[in-house]
């Protein structure tokens, strides 16, 4: 059985989502988990694309140190020289270049002829590779490029150092025959592919993400690059739990391993859904909530009776408990500093408190206190929702009936110190209490998506709100958490205004890549 390398692009393709921005905070804990999963490479974002992303990936690249980490790169000079001051700290630094191979990109986007793609490509990866001691070349639009011109530029770009040379299917247009096909023939016309890794990277605009990767890998590939949930540009990319239990599940098929602990897929697609606001549907392969969920009578007699009638999967091989109860009232700080270290999160002595007095807080309201509860706790203070208090509710007040107008009375303190006052009504509680708080913050506020769900379950289990605004026309996601659904709206709202402030006065807001 060989190994196929994973590659998780997570918090670079997968951070190009629609609506996702994650703060550098949340990244770190994304890459953590990623670690832990056991990635053989992450790509941590897009260095030279803002300042922000730089920071990001510099923070990534200096603390994770059993993971390859990459970053991706144009092929100019000064992305590559970007790439490397945030990089050069990493384990094993890796950088991402691409260049467009097609005749629609090279014509249009381009304006280069094929043999000046060559060229750029490359002089690129050879000034690349005189810092990074891996380089990963990628066809931009390989699945639409001529097969000879790829074959060409391929052996060329190998003699110039790349070590992983990567074909995308970046439109997902491809289909399994045809992408398959492709990588025999890479593999069969270019006389020095084997010396390099051989990657495929699929989007999943036609469904077929997951399903043309392992046509790939059937045909030479020995790397997949994929995200957790199936996240990116559109319709997503190749969602690396399926192609792990896939790769698991039909070994008699797939002669292949991976290096990854399927285990801590659950926790990793929680952490990444929590984090992004991304939330995976109910029936998503793998790590959807009905994925393990048997509903006709006939199914659940045949599970009764023996599990392999109609399960292929087992909900402990990636990870899924059934989400038990875990600390209450009376619980004290061994047990939640023990729990706290099970669920794989580190904290300092001081954040180690603050989750505790949270937790406390929860106690009073809520009797039993689950994993989905503690992580949602445990998020808000890794990734210091609370110390980005610029804005801070110091108390709300909705009157909500059938018979009345809903009104909201909101005491806000602003982050010069003030504490201001207003009312406003709305059509609904929600809307009442967002238009009280747009009335007494100066920026300017358009509620762009609002999504509300509960964490576990029960009468009483904790809201999660996420939403995304456009303060003063850019793109800021918040979330928040309370026992009530109302406030917990309000938290996530004021939470993506206080990330734009922080992000404004740390230059960090997204810069568009031209
Ligand atoms: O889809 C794509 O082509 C990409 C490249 C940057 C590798 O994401
Ligand atoms: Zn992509």
């Amino acid at each position: 059985m060989s190994k196929i390398k994973i590659f998780d692009t997570t918090l670079r393709d997968g951070e190009q989502s629609p609506g996702v921005n994650l703060n550098q905070l949340e990244k770190l804990e994304i890459a953590k988990q990623l670690e832990r999963f056991g990635v053989d490479r992450m790509e941590a974002g897009f260095p030279a694309s803002s300042k922000g992303d730089f920071n990001a990936v510099k923070k990534i690249a200096d603390t994770i140190k059993d993971t390859s980490v990459t970053g991706l790169a144009r092929t100019v000079k000064s992305d590559v020289d970007t790439a490397w001051e945030a990089l050069k700290g990493a384990a094993e630094p890796c950088l991402h270049l691409f260049l467009a191979t097609s005749p629609i990109h090279m014509t249009y986007k381009l304006k280069k002829s094929p043999e000046q793609v060559i060229d750029t490509a490359v002089e690129m990866v050879s000034y690349a590779r005189q810092r990074f001691p891996q380089v990963e070349w990628s066809a931009e639009d390989a699945s639409r490029s001529d097969w000879n011109f790829l074959a060409q530029i391929i052996e060329r770009v190998i003699d110039a150092g790349a070590t992983v040379i990567n074909l995308p299917d970046t439109v997902g247009y491809t289909t399994p025959l045809e992408y398959g096909k492709l990588f025999k023939f890479i593999t069969e016309t270019v006389p020095n592919i084997d010396r390099v890794s051989l990657s495929c990277h699929c989007h999943n605009d036609l469904g077929m993400a997951v399903a043309n990767s392992l046509a790939a890998v059937e045909n030479g590939a020995t790397q997949i690059e994929g995200t957790i949930n199936g996240i990116g540009e559109r319709a997503g990319n190749a969602a690396i739990e399926e192609l792990a239990v896939a790769l698991k599940i039909r070994s008699d098929h797939y002669p292949f391993h991976t290096g990854l602990n399927l285990k801590e897929i659950k926790r990793t697609s929680d952490l990444v859904a929590k984090l992004t606001g991304m939330y995976v549907q109910a029936n998503k392969a793998v790590v959807g909530r009905n994925a393990f969920a048997h509903e006709a009578g006939i199914h659940q007699d045949g599970v009764l009776k023996h599990a392999s009638t109609y399960e292929i999967i087992t909900p402990e091989m990636v990870g899924v408990a059934s989400n038990t109860l875990f600390l209450g009232k009376h619980s004290g700080r061994h047990a939640f500093k023990d729990k706290v270290k099970e669920l794989g999160i580190n904290l300092t002595e001081e954040k180690l408190k603050e989750a505790f007095d949270l937790f406390k807080e929860l106690t009073d309201h809520k009797k039993e206190v689950t994993d989905d509860d503690l992580l949602t706790i445990l998020m808000e203070i890794q990734t210091e929702m609370a110390s980005v208090n610029k804005y801070k509710m110091e108390m709300f007040q909705v009157q909500y009936g059938t018979a009345n107008i809903p009104t909201a009375t909101v005491l806000l303190k602003t982050p010069d110190g003030n504490t201001v006052q207003s009312a406003c009504t709305g059509q609904g509680s929600v809307e009442a209490v967002y238009k009280t708080l747009d009335s007494l913050i100066q920026e300017d506020l358009k509620l762009v998506d609002y999504q509300l769900k509960s964490v576990g379950g029960g009468k009483d289990a904790i809201a999660e709100s996420h939403v995304q605004l456009l303060v003063n026309g850019f793109a800021v996601n918040g979330r928040g958490s309370a026992q009530d659904v109302i406030e917990a709206s309000a938290n996530a709202f004021l939470n993506a205004v206080n990330r734009y402030i922080v992000q404004q006065n740390s230059t960090n807001h997204q810069e568009v890549v031209k």
